[in-house]
């Protein structure tokens, strides 16, 4: 199996146009026999999974599938044991998260990624403030970070010195979200961004999910919400047991068929899967 060897690869194409594709129309991200074990628990086995740019796929599977393991392997938080992960078209190995951001992956997290004591312009440059004759330059700040909640339709909020913890959680992730953009990621990640949000405050993450993928950044959203997943996802990927049970485009799938696929990892409504179609599913060898 090829693990690649581009360690520390250059971000060399992240500044081009963001939803292209890389060499031979390859797909932004895709994995390939990805495989990890925690001693005797194997958590992923034989990985197979594209995500496209300028499309939403959303994640699901039932507590303990694999979700979040898959997803720490992408933004480098815990390498895969076997399998690849081509970015672009290339085999690359993403050892760290700093890695990761590097090749324009940002991981967004419901409530660790921002900080309450601090206000919303402090939250978005953390650690990568803007200077001016060494000095913080609070202007050019203020405008980004305008710009940015702007271009996200983010209108609720009152104002961008608002400290965070005053926020609701649809705003928090709104911003959690603004600062993925902020980075110029193209890949972004988010594990549960509906989780404990209500009505409007999904409505509103959703909102910001779909315009993402509009502006051609590729999208991975973990969900346990299956009307949200149809809310917004291009593509679904089903892990069962560490295993992909299915991949198929939204549109193709009902919730019906979706369900079963996570709670069984087999659908009666086709005979692909497991993971025989859809995707360049399963090559499996357990
Ligand atoms: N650090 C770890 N050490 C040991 N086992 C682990 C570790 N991380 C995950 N696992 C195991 O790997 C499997 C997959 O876990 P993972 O957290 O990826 O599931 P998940 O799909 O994200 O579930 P949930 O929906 O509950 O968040 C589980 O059986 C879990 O117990
Ligand atoms: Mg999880």
């Amino acid at each position: 199996m090829n693990t690649g060897s581009a360690a520390g690869a250059e971000p060399a194409e992240s500044g081009s146009a963001s939803g292209e594709k890389g060499r031979d129309g390859a797909p932004l991200l895709r994995l390939q026999g990805i495989g990890k074990s925690f001693g005797s628990v194997q958590a992923l086995s034989g990985v197979d999974l594209d995500i496209p740019a300028g499309q939403v796929t959303a994640l699901v599977g039932d507590n303990g599938a694999g979700k979040s393991t898959l997803i720490k392997a992408i933004s480098g938080i815990s390498e895969p044991d076997t399998g690849t992960i081509f970015w672009k078209g290339q085999p690359v190995r993403i050892e760290s998260p700093k890695h990761a951001t590097a090749l324009g992956v940002a991981t967004v997290y419901q409530d660790l990624a921002l900080c309450d004591n601090l206000d919303i312009v402090q939250n978005l440059f953390l650690g990568r403030e803007l200077l001016r004759h060494r000095l913080l330059d609070e202007a050019a700040m203020e405008l980004r970070a305008k710009q940015a909640l702007a271009d996200l339709s983010v209108v609720t909020v009152r104002s961008i010195r608002q400290l965070v913890g005053t926020l609701s959680g649809g705003q928090r992730q709104a911003v959690a979200v603004g600062k993925a953009v902020m980075e110029d990621a193209q890949l972004v990640i988010m594990d549960e961004p509906t989780a404990a949000l209500g009505v409007t405050q999904t409505a509103l993450v959703i909102n910001l999910i779909k315009q993402l993928a509009s502006q051609g950044v590729a999208v991975l959203v973990v969900s346990h919400n299956l009307n949200d997943v149809f809310a917004m996802a291009d593509q679904v990927g089903v892990l069962y047991l560490g295993r992909v049970a299915g991949v198929a485009p939204a549109s193709e799938l009902d919730l019906q068929e979706v369900l079963q696929l996570i709670t069984t990892g087999a659908s009666t409504e086709r005979d692909d899967a497991p993971g025989a179609e859809g995707g360049h599913a399963v090559d499996s060898e357990t």
